[in-house]
């Protein structure tokens, strides 16, 4: 638990992120899993999780997450960063917990992003 909370990043700079991630392009290819938290709408947040590996089922996970979560979401194709699962609410750490326990993601292997 409070090791997944060390890795929440600090301040949430959605340029400064999308520019770090160009030079790192390829957090992409290297296996990373990027866990990010969107605020909307002012109050409302939306968590997006990237880069968990094709051989999963995306719609079957997206299942899981909102049974386990018990939250809205669904799985969207983003032009730049592939296919991504959209869930309402601050799940970051459910989602961490929920693919560290699961065996889908290793721990090391989660960027956890947001403010
Ligand atoms: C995390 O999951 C639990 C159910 O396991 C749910 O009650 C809780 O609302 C979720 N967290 C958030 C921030 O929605
Ligand atoms: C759940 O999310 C989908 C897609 O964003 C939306 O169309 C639907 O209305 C939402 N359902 C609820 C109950 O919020």
């Amino acid at each position: 638990m409070s090791e997944l909370d060390a890795q929440i990043v600090g301040a949430f700079d959605p340029f400064a992120d999308a520019a770090a991630e160009d030079s790192a392009e390829a957090s992409k290819g290297k296996g990373y899993v990027h866990v990010r938290v969107q605020q909307r709408n002012g109050r409302k947040s939306l968590t997006t999780v990237q880069g968990i590996s094709k051989s999963f089922d995306y719609k079957r996970l997206l299942k899981d997450f909102k049974k386990e979560f018990s939250c809205n979401g669904t799985v969207v194709e983003d032009t730049e960063l592939g296919t991504v699962i959209q869930l309402q609410g601050d799940q970051r750490k459910n989602v961490s917990q929920f693919l560290v326990s699961n065996g889908i993601v290793k721990k090391d292997a989660i960027k956890i992003h947001g403010f």
